[in-house]
């Protein structure tokens, strides 16, 4: 039947299409190494999901378009574990003794002697995130469960799915019938970070750290929402096996058997002899901890062979053939001293709590990010408050949290960030401001203020506002440094013997700045607007503003009512423009700026916003006192344009003596005709 024989086409088609996408993803989520283009991926998974769509009875539950199905859940079903789902000893000596003790104990118990072959070691990382069973059964992921209380846990199945790096079916052709792999589901900081950061731009809570973020999102009960958070899952280990005929026999062959399947095991491990090995793994890996592109609080050392560890066995639970040799906390509480408030190089103030030293992720903290005044606010934390400090890779370290039952009854009170500072930038007096919508404070004198010099400096001398070539990061870090330049008024003062004195600066080079610096002097008020760095003032405002206005002047002293006027200002870029020329200082470097050289040629901007500008006028005729050269420039400077002929479009026909057919058109159309008196008139000099 023709029917069969398209259904049996298509199902090879979807078939095709899952392991493709399958292949693909293995190679983009686990092994970190895309083979094609997001769009080729896209078009496949887009025709799979289509088939799908389609013909419902394709759908299979690997079908990785069934990674985020399913509705919430109204609870978690209850998961046995038939094989339990243990922990291990944490060995509390973090010296090599640690190592040397574990070793000993292990051939204590082998009955081992010291001329006996030293013991095969298995040596991996100790994830911080939480453990998970996934059961594949044939190859295939029937179900994710926690550990709960290591016989019962919760079956997680739904959320796990949407972790794109656990495979739904086992890259095998022979998969053992039953395979529990065991292992632990976290977030990598840097998605940590980003979700963290967009939370706090939306004023939104943020995670206290990745292990939470992990486990936050595996119990949450709509898969919808728990696919939003990124996930990732390292195995580590397994429970019940059934039909593995050529099932390894070490722990180093388990994982990369794993491995082989498609399933993400930490490329960081080694197995070898003795405890040298694990003293050397243990160091290798503190030095790369932060380098990691997750947390771990340790390392884990196994006897490598399988039958070893099933003569070891257990011991409260424990197996007696492994132990967790841990590294400093990246968690730690101390008490806050003080909040301070930094000024960083735009102007953003940011809410620094000071601490008693506390060591945190192998250093001693002094100082700790709270973010912003909204994040300071929800986590309620007040001078003389214990805190929980979080130091994790090369992350500034952070306030995740007070613990509030060790409130003092003198703490400060609630964190306000504008009543601290008087309203007054902490480094340069100008007014501080928070705009709508916006989570952070900001110091409004950008021309001035110390804390953002180097960044208003390398601003004021980019390309496309003042352009003075060779102006770079480090030539501004050696002026600001040296003490040469302190706004970008300073630029205009330096000098051959002062420049020639720097480091890699050859008289040829400080020649060729000055040069440049002397060439920026000539600006037009558009780039010149946009070189000062005002707050939402791009290029495009910028120009605008100079259209509008015509000269500086105006726009220092337009009140917020007349910034308005400009096309595509409104209430939050007006009020940024005029806050910025009320800071005494901004206007301090402008009339030093001007007064060194800048200038710029405010009558052809004027044009634009002259009295005649967007007007169309046409000459005709002899005028008394003017010749048509002369109108036409007269009218070109006050923004008008002059057109050979009269049509609907023209404005006014300026008519002198013996004016001819134009003036004929004009009465035609209706069109005002106007005469040099009238001309001058609109041109304001009446
Ligand atoms: S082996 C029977 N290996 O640490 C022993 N555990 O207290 C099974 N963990 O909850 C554990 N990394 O979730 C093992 N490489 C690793 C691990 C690891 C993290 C967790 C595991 C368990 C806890 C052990």
């Amino acid at each position: 039947m023709p029917a069969m024989a398209t259904s049996a086409s298509l199902q090879a088609r979807a078939a095709a299409l899952r392991a493709e996408i399958q292949r693909l993803d293995h190679a983009y989520y686990v092994l970190d190494a895309p083979l094609v283009p997001d769009e080729d991926y896209d078009r496949l998974f887009r025709e799979l999901q289509d088939l799908e769509a389609a013909h419902p009875e394709l759908r299979t539950a690997d079908s990785p378009t069934q990674r985020v199905g399913g509705a919430p859940l109204p609870e978690f079903a209850a998961v046995h574990h038939r094989v339990p789902m243990l922990s291990i000893q944490t060995e509390t000596d973090t010296t090599p003794q640690g190592a040397i003790a574990f070793d000993q104990r292990v051939r204590n118990k082998l009955g081992l002697g010291p001329h006996d072959p030293p013991v095969i070691y298995d040596a991996e990382l100790k994830f911080d995130g939480l453990a998970i069973s996934l059961r594949y059964e044939h190859g295939v992921l029937v179900q994710a469960s926690t550990r709960g209380d290591g016989e019962t846990g919760e079956d997680v199945t739904q959320n796990v799915r949407t972790i794109r790096s656990v495979a739904l079916r086992l890259r095998s052709d022979t998969p053992p019938a039953v395979l529990e792999v065991r292992g632990e589901v976290l977030m990598h900081r840097a998605d940590f970070e980003r979700y963290n950061a967009r939370q706090r731009a939306r004023g939104l809570p943020t995670l206290v750290n990745p292990r939470n973020g992990a486990a936050g999102s595996i119990r949450q009960l709509d898969p919808q929402l728990a696919a939003q958070r990124p996930l990732h899952f390292y195995a580590y280990g397994w429970g019940e096996i059934v039909g593995w005929p050529d099932q390894p026999q070490t722990q180093h062959g388990m994982l990369d058997a794993f491995e082989s399947f498609g399933l993400p095991v930490a490329k960081q491990r080694v197995a070898g002899p003795g405890p040298q090995t694990l003293i050397e793994f243990h160091a290798r890996i503190a030095a790369a901890r932060d380098q990691l592109p997750f947390d771990i609080d340790g390392v884990v050392y196994k006897v490598d062979s399988l039958e070893l560890q099933a003569r070891l066995g257990f011991r409260n639970r424990e197996p007696v053939w492994a132990v967790a040799h841990k590294y400093p906390a990246q968690e730690r509480s101390t008490r806050v001293l003080a909040i301070d408030i930094q000024v960083g190089r735009t102007g953003k103030l940011t809410p620094v709590a000071k601490l008693e030293p506390v060591f945190v992720g192998g250093v001693t903290v002094t100082n700790a990010t709270l973010h912003n005044e909204d994040e300071v606010r929800r986590k309620d934390v007040r001078v003389g408050d214990t805190v929980i400090v979080r130091r994790a890779g090369d992350v500034i370290p952070e306030v995740v949290a007070v613990e509030l039952d060790r409130r003092p009854a003198d703490a400060g009170g609630p964190f306000d960030l504008y009543k601290q500072l008087g309203g007054r930038c902490p480094v340069c007096g100008s007014a501080i401001v928070r705009e709508p919508g916006e989570a952070d404070w900001r110091c409004t004198g950008g021309l001035y203020c110390p804390a953002q010099r180097k960044q208003a400096i390398l601003h004021y001398a980019s390309r496309r506002a003042m352009d003075i070539e060779g102006l770079g990061e480090k030539l501004v870090d050696q002026l600001v440094d040296g003490g040469l330049v302190r706004t970008v008024a300073d630029l205009y003062q330096l000098d051959q013997p002062a420049l020639a004195a720097l480091d890699r600066m050859a008289d040829k080079s400080a020649g060729n700045l000055l040069a440049a610096i002397e060439r920026s002097k000539s600006a037009t008020l558009a780039r010149f607007l946009y070189a000062l760095g005002i707050r939402h003032v791009g290029e495009a405002t910028a120009k605008d503003l100079a259209r509008h206005f015509g000269s500086l002047d105006a726009i220092v002293q337009a009140p917020v009512d007349a910034l308005l006027q400009v096309k595509d200002i409104g209430p939050v870029v007006a009020q940024s423009i005029r806050t910025f020329f009320d800071q005494p200082h901004n206007r301090e470097v402008l009339a030093l700026l001007r007064a060194r050289g800048v200038h710029w040629d405010e009558t052809g901007a004027a044009a634009a916003a002259g009295p005649l500008a967007g007007k169309t006028l046409v000459l005709t005729g002899t005028l008394p006192h003017m010749s048509r050269d002369q109108a036409r420039q007269r009218i070109e400077a006050a923004g008008g344009k002059v057109a050979g002929s009269v049509s609907k479009k023209t404005d006014y026909v300026v008519a002198g003596a013996e004016a001819g057919s134009k003036l004929a058109k004009a009465q035609e159309l209706g069109v005002a005709v106007i005469d040099e008196a009238g001309l001058l008139e609109l041109l304001g000099d009446a």
